[in-house]
């Protein structure tokens, strides 16, 4: 199994992926949506010639006050073959989404997801670094990760995704 960027032949599994593990067409479509967006990333998961997980990222911005112009990445979403899933794959897909994220000159991720889940890379409550979520949820659902350590240090606000996901629930 190994990680790749996805390519143009990959967009039907993908969407068939996301499809399978949502159980609803919501983040196949908002990815279909997304798709070619500036400084988004998309990586599949492949095993046996087959893309079995998915992963996409989209930047979003803080709106609020900054000290310095941030780069912070949208994880999400990710996903796994139902049949595939509690085998590594999400964890490979996400530490290696963090780790291009880093390397592209991201300062932080944020994702909106299962505290257990996401602590286990690092992510801690937003709301520690004051980032707030646009969404009403839990305020420990939506989590940060400072790709760059300190990134968040003089920054507070909340954090807006693309239009495209308010088409998404
Ligand atoms: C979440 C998901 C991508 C994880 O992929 P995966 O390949 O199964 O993950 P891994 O095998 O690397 O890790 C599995 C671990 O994640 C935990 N986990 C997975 N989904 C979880 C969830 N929704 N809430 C809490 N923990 C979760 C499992 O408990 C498991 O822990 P364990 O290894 O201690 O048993 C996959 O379960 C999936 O596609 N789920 C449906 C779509 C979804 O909910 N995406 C995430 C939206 S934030």
């Amino acid at each position: 199994m190994y990680i790749r960027t996805e390519k143009p032949e990959d967009v039907e599994a993908v969407r068939n992926v996301n499809i399978a593990a949502f159980g609803r067409e919501n983040e196949a479509n908002l990815v279909d949506r997304m798709r070619g967006i500036g400084a988004t990333f998309s990586f599949v998961a492949v095993q046996s010639d087959r893309v079995v997980g998915h992963i996409f990222f989209s930047p979003v911005v803080v709106e609020g006050k900054c000290s310095r112009n941030l780069s912070i990445q949208g994880l999400a979403p990710v996903a796994v073959l139902p049949n595939y899933q509690r085998q590594g794959i999400g964890t490979l897909l996400i530490r290696e989404g963090l780790k291009e994220c880093g390397r592209s000159a991201f300062q932080a991720v944020v994702v909106l997801g299962h505290p257990d889940f996401y602590s286990r890379f690092g992510f801690i409550p937003a709301s520690r670094k004051n980032l707030g979520c646009e969404y009403d949820v839990p305020d420990e659902a939506f989590m940060v990760f400072e790709l760059e350590s300190g990134a968040l240090e003089d920054c507070s606000g909340t954090v807006k995704y693309r239009s495209e996901f308010s088409l998404c629930e």
